[in-house]
C-alpha cells in the first residue's frame, strides 16, 4: 500500500485534509468568496473537498485543482459529479509547482501543502503569481504552540511558534484579513479521523494483502502524534490579501 493509497483512505472520514471542521471551513469560504463569482484556485487539492464545498451553493464561482495524487483527484471528480458540480471544476494532475496557467484567479488555496514548494514563503510566492489583482490567498500551515521534542521536529519540520509565523508572513507582503487557529479539538478530530479511517479500513478489509500494513501504519501514526507532536502542534489557517507596494 504506498503513502497515497494510505492518505486517501485516512482522509475518508474528515470534511477537510487539514485540523478544521465543518464550520471553520464555511466561515474562511465565506471570507474567501465574497462576491460568489470568484475564480479559485487550490494548489494541493487532494479530494477537492475545500473545492467543492466552495462550488456548493455558489453557482457563479469557477474552481480548478491541482495534485500530484491521480487517485485523490478521481474521487474530487466523481464528488463533483455526484454534487452536480463538475462542469465547473478542473482538475489537474501535476506538481503544483510546475503549474502555470494562462490566467490569474480571485483566490489561491494552499492548505496543508506548502511542502509542495518547499515550506510557507514558497507557497506564498507561487501563489502570488497566480494571483488576480485585488485578490486573496488562503494558506494553512503547522507551528510549534509549546516545545516540541526532537522527534517532533523530525516528523514535522522546523516550525516556528503562530507570532513568528505571521511575522514572516507579514513580512513577506501579506496582510492577514481573517484566520482561523485550529482548536485543540479540531486537531484531536483530525488525528482521530485520520487514525480512525485507516484502522477501520482494515479492520473491515481482513482479507486484503494491505489490511495488516493499514493496522500498523494506523498505530504507529497514533502513538506518534500521542507521544511526538500532540502536545506541541498548532494549526493556523490565514486569509491574506497583498499588502500595498
Ligand atoms: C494534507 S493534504 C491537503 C489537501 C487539501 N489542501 C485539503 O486541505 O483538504 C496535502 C496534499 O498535497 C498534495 N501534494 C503534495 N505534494 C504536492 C506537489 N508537489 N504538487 C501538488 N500536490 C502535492 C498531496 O497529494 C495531498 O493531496
Amino acid at each position: 500500500m504506498n503513502r497515497e493509497e494510505i492518505s486517501r483512505i485516512a482522509h475518508a472520514g474528515h470534511p477537510v485534509a487539514a485540523p478544521l471542521d465543518d464550520d471553520s471551513v464555511d466561515r474562511l469560504l465565506d471570507h474567501a468568496l465574497p462576491r460568489g463569482d470568484e475564480w479559485l484556485l487550490d494548489l494541493g487539492c487532494g479530494g477537492g473537498q475545500w473545492l467543492l464545498r466552495a462550488l456548493t451553493g455558489r453557482p457563479g464561482v469557477w474552481a480548478e485543482g491541482v495534485d500530484v495524487s491521480g487517485a485523490a483527484l478521481a474521487e474530487a471528480r466523481t464528488a463533483a459529479g455526484r454534487l452536480g458540480v463538475a462542469d465547473h471544476l478542473v482538475l489537474h494532475h501535476m506538481d503544483a509547482a510546475d503549474f502555470s496557467p494562462p490566467r490569474a484567479y480571485d483566490v489561491v488555496l494552499c492548505v496543508g501543502a506548502a511542502h509542495a514548494f518547499g515550506g510557507l514563503l514558497p507557497a506564498l510566492a507561487a501563489a502570488r503569481e497566480h494571483l488576480a489583482p485585488g485578490g486573496r490567498v488562503l494558506v494553512g500551515d503547522g507551528f510549534w504552540e509549546g516545545e516540541p521534542s526532537a522527534r517532533a521536529v523530525e516528523l514535522l519540520g522546523d516550525l516556528t511558534d503562530l507570532p513568528a509565523l505571521v511575522d514572516r508572513v507579514v513580512a513577506d507582503g501579506w496582510v492577514p484579513v481573517q484566520g482561523h487557529i485550529s482548536t485543540r479539538r479540531e486537531l484531536d478530530a483530525y488525528e482521530w479521523a485520520w487514525t480512525g479511517s485507516l484502522a477501520s479500513w482494515a479492520l473491515d478489509h481482513p482479507d486484503d494483502p494491505d489490511s495488516a500494513q493499514a493496522l500498523a501504519t494506523a498505530t504507529t501514526h497514533r502513538s506518534e502524534w500521542l507521544r511526538a507532536y500532540r502536545p506541541a502542534f498548532g494549526f493556523a489557517t490565514l486569509l491574506l490579501r497583498p499588502a500595498p507596494a
